[in-house]
């Protein structure tokens, strides 16, 4: 496949940015980037930068900015403070079809009077490409997204997800250096969206072009990226690998926004900064050990801080077979208020005095049948290891 991250012509008096000449510069660079509309800020002093040929994800909940951030990049909003740079370039008035990315919208907007090939060759026509290459080039983006022999289709007559391969197409066809992407699949049924999901990952793959993809889906966020921006506010929350963020999320917001994190109140007791090691003594009674994953977080013993503990981390067993009481676990007692089967896991949510309810998730393997017995209103003890306490400042 040809289609490559390279411009195939440099844009009129564009100067050699530092990676041509050497130096290893991001794709895109945000430096302190704020953008206000009237009262409301929509993206708070923002840093950011995207390195060359990775999938960039920007996750979080509706109006945090995600989408002026994308637009600010494709040069449909200007910032109000601070500069972005593309290919270590500043572009501070330059306009959209002169910045060498291309956006993808949750909409596809395709073209109703033109078919599929005239649709995904018009930023071609555009540049005044020949018939003939035109043709070869539309041929090879329809293959990459796995439309080909569908040239002469009426758009009216595709699939919601042919639509937004037809929309791809059109997008990469350029050969942007970057494809800003804004909730693409959002129109799309839940199945599809899971096939375009890893067809869009294997495409940002091959095509080797960095992708900045919005979504405020998490699951979404976790399967195509290799690295997630979590927002909330307008404010970067925490960025790194989908591991990294589940495993360590700094802050309550991303712990909370990332899949479920059974908070427990307390009071931190000691905090050793070199190691992160914390020690929490909770509003009712427990002491907990684990780690203040915030690595820049210097919280004064006192601080009011939660411990959060993954479900998957959390052990169940019947009370009248509970092993006895162990070094680096804590272990509380509670009763079952709610089992669900789900298939490969089993949920449990077990009302306990000194956690609240606590949810825990158990695989339906081996092991399983310890506590298939097990049922509403039923004793039980939850168990878990101090490796799995996360202590959240803020
Ligand atoms: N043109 C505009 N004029 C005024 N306010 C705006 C404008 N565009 C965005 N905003 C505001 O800026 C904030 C961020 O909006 P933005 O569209 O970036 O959110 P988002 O994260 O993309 O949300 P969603 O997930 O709902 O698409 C919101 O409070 C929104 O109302
Ligand atoms: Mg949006």
């Amino acid at each position: 496949m040809s289609l490559s991250a390279t411009p195939d012509t440099p844009l009129p008096g564009r100067r050699a940015t530092l990676s041509e000449r050497g130096g290893e510069t991001p794709d895109v660079d945000i430096v302190d980037v704020t953008k206000r509309f009237g009262d409301i800020t929509a993206v708070d002093a923002m840093r950011l930068s995207v390195a060359r040929g990775a999938f960039y994800s920007f996750l979080g909940p509706s109006g945090c900015g995600k989408t002026t951030t994308l637009r600010m990049i494709a040069g449909f909003e200007q910032p109000t403070a601070g500069e972005i740079y593309l290919a270590g370039e500043p572009v501070a008035g330059v306009p959209p079809y002169q910045r060498n990315v291309n956006t993808v919208f949750q909409h596809y907007a395709l073209f109703p009077h033109m078919n599929v090939a005239q649709n995904v060759g018009y930023g071609l026509r555009q540049r005044g490409t020949t018939k003939a290459d035109e043709a070869r080039r539309v041929g090879e983006a329809l293959e990459l997204v796995r439309l080909s022999g569908y040239e002469r289709r009426r758009t009216w007559e595709l699939s919601g997800g042919q639509q937004q391969r037809v929309a791809l197409a059109r997008a990469l066809i350029n050969q942007p250096t970057v494809l800003l992407l804004d909730e693409p699949l959002g129109a799309l049924d839940l199945k599809l969206r899971k096939e375009m999901q890893l067809e869009l990952k294997a495409l940002q793959q091959e095509v080797g072009i960095t992708f900045v993809y919005v979504t405020h889906d998490q699951e979404e966020a976790l399967t195509m990226s290799d690295t997630i921006i979590v927002m909330h506010h307008g404010r970067i929350q925490q960025q790194g690998g989908p591991a990294e963020l589940y495993e360590r999320p700094v802050n309550r917001f991303v712990a909370n926004f990332i899949g479920v994190s059974n908070p427990i109140d307390g009071k931190l007791v000691e905090h050793d900064p070199s190691t992160g090691r914390g020690v929490v003594q909770t509003d009712r009674g427990l002491r907990l050990t684990g780690l203040v994953t915030d690595p820049d977080a210097r919280p004064a013993p006192g601080t009011e801080v939660i411990v959060a503990v993954r479900p998957e981390r959390l052990q169940v067993e019947p009370a009248t077979h509970a092993a006895p009481p162990a070094d680096g676990w804590s272990s509380v007692e509670g009763r079952i208020h709610q089992g669900t089967y789900l298939g490969d896991h089993t949920e449990f949510r077990v009302a306990t005095d000194i956690a609240g309810e606590m949810v825990a998730r158990r695989q339906n393997a081996a092991g399983a049948a310890a506590i298939m017995g097990v049922g509403p209103g039923d004793p039980v003890v939850v168990r878990w290891e101090d490796s799995a306490n996360l202590i959240l400042v803020a």
